[in-house]
């Protein structure tokens, strides 16, 4: 029997990506898929029904769209309601966020699905080409340098023209993740000058082959911060009293501050207090990519800029969604390198291994079965 893959629209306020793109499509129904497009799902990634179709996809309204579908793809956790008429033990295969939406979690197990979360991809070399975290921050560290050199008043590089010099703008970037590096990165090619730190000692070299100076915490017990799969740990309180002090004489002279520090399963690091804002000159800009998990920045709110001490704090809830296009083509990328991956031809599907398998897989028979959720 031939497998059915579906793809609704995505619901969620200001969600403009989608999981699948013409390219993925023709590359499934390469593998032997059908693939089913709900009605204008493309939309907001500048992707038209007709440009599916073209690629071999039936396009459908819900629920016609998910009828019998044996794989249903989305960028965020597709509402439970809306998939019945897939089939038994259905995939359901997207970012479900299983910590804050527990509840959905628990209704695709009630309803007998099985619920993969994208998010909880190990961190290993075969993997990297289905990691949707990367994929997605490389493209958020990006916008908000853009962002963040939209809303500042002076320009970025330095310019010698005959009315006089304009100055380098001062970026400093915080958490030196995939988003920080890409962030270094633009900064610099805007010709700024770029200093960033990290808790992760390792990214000192990374720091200084994109040009940039690393600004770190030398002298303190507890100084190494990664912990498992590359990701950071929480950090001893000496470790962040001294950074505090070390970021409060640094912050003062920077123009621009991009935050991106996250702690997975945990509310973000803050590390610029509402002080440390108010040393920083006025029509500077902050920009905290961290405000969906809490933030970095002490009065950060999602989707607005608010200013503080003559300070620009801006954020979005979800910055992918700001680059819909190439944010989708890139995470439908990660799904079919994903499904593809480990699809068994005589079965006509793909047959997950246990690594990865166990690390994604949230629900099965019924049940939750994800350890991360269990404990
Ligand atoms: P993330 O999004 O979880 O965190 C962003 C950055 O914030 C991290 O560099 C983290 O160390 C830093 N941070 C946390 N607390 C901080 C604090 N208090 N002060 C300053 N910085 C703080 O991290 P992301 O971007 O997901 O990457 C984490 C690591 O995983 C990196 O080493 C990356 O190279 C690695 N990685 C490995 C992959 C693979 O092998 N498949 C794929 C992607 C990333």
């Amino acid at each position: 029997m031939t497998l059915r893959l579906a793809v609704p629209a995505e619901r969620e306020n200001g969600e403009s990506r989608i999981a699948a793109t013409p390219e993925t499509v023709r590359k499934y129904i390469a593998l032997g898929a059908k693939v089913a497009v709900e009605t204008g799902a493309g939309l907001g990634a500048s992707i038209s029904d007709e440009d599916f179709r073209a690629a071999g996809a039936e396009v459908a309204p819900l629920p016609e769209v998910v009828r019998g579908a044996q794989i249903v793809l989305g960028v965020q956790a597709p509402d439970p309601a809306l998939l019945a008429g897939a089939a038994d033990g259905a995939w359901i295969v997207a970012m479900l966020d299983p910590f804050a939406r527990r509840e959905r979690v628990d209704a695709y197990a009630a309803a007998g699905f099985e619920a993969l979360a994208m998010e909880f991809m190990p961190r290993i070399t075969r993997a990297q080409s289905m990691d949707v975290l990367s994929s997605q921050s490389n493209l958020s560290g990006y916008k908000a340098v853009i962002e963040a050199a939209n809303l500042y008043g002076r320009a970025f590089p330095l310019m010698m023209t005959a009315a006089g010099t304009v100055s380098a703008a001062r970026v400093f970037v915080m958490g030196v993740g995939v988003a920080g590096l890409q962030a270094i990165a633009t900064a610099r090619r805007l010709g700024a000058q770029v200093s960033a730190t990290d808790v992760r000692s390792a990214t000192k070299e990374q720091i200084l082959s994109l040009g940039a100076k690393p600004v770190f915490v030398e002298s303190v017990a507890g100084i190494e911060g990664e912990g498992s799969g590359g990701y950071a740990t929480e950090m001893s309180p000496e470790y962040q009293q001294a950074q505090a002090e070390l970021v409060s004489a640094h912050i003062a002279k920077q123009d621009i501050v991009i935050t991106t520090a996250l702690i997975p399963g945990r509310a973000a690091p803050r590390l610029v207090s509402d002080a440390q804002v108010a040393s920083m000159k006025p029509g500077s800009v902050i920009f905290d990519l961290a405000v969906a998990q809490g933030g970095n920045v002490e009065g950060a709110l999602a989707d607005q800029v608010v200013e503080r001490h003559g300070v620009k704090i801006m954020g979005f809830a979800n910055t992918p969604a700001r680059l819909p296009a190439d944010a989708s083509a890139l995470y439908a990328r990660n799904l079919y390198n994903f499904l593809s991956a480990f699809w068994d031809k005589e079965a006509g599907k793909p047959v997950l291994d246990t690594e990865i398998g166990d690390a994604v897989r949230l629900t099965q028979g019924g049940k939750v079965v994800s350890e991360r959720l269990l404990i």
